[in-house]
């Protein structure tokens, strides 16, 4: 199973969706990814309070890259979970097929139940912001994570 995460910038949440995710998951058959709609902060590691909140709880995330989503990223993963519903749009508006539209999810929704639908974009907000967004994912990534123990 290859699993990616996507934002736009894939220095804020994706990342820690990456690492949180990968922190659950002890296969070694699972491959976890992230990557940005944008390539605005390609080949830069994550922003600094994301690295930050994550070392908080004890994951690094400092030595990820921050890459642009390609059209093989449809062929090589399984499954790609967007942080929102514009990530969620951009996705399905590159999909070449059903089968690549399939493989799209909005990565709350896997949260059952759950009314909130977007992961908010931290970027020009403070700590605060870091701070939930990483609660959110840890949250979500737990349920991800039961799929494959
Ligand atoms: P991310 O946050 O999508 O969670 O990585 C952002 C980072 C940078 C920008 C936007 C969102 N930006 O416009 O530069």
């Amino acid at each position: 199973m290859k699993i990616l995460m996507v934002c736009l910038g894939n220095i804020c949440r994706s990342p820690l969706a990456e690492g949180i995710l990968a922190s659950k998951i002890v296969s070694k058959n699972i491959i976890i990814d992230s990557a940005g709609i944008s390539g605005y902060h390609a080949g830069e590691h994550p922003d600094k309070r994301s690295i930050k909140i994550a070392e908080k709880k004890g994951l690094d995330i400092s030595k990820q890259r921050s890459r642009k989503f390609i059209l093989d990223d449809f062929e090589k993963f399984d499954l790609i979970y967007a942080m929102d519903e514009n990530n969620f749009q951009d996705l399905i508006t590159l999909a070449r097929n059903e089968n690549e539209i399939k493989k799209v999810k909005l990565i709350l929704k896997e949260v059952s139940n759950n009314k909130i639908l977007n992961v908010p974009d931290p970027y020009y907000g403070g700590d605060q912001g870091f701070e939930k967004v990483f609660e959110m994912l840890n949250e979500v990534c737990e349920v991800i994570a039961s799929k494959y123990v």
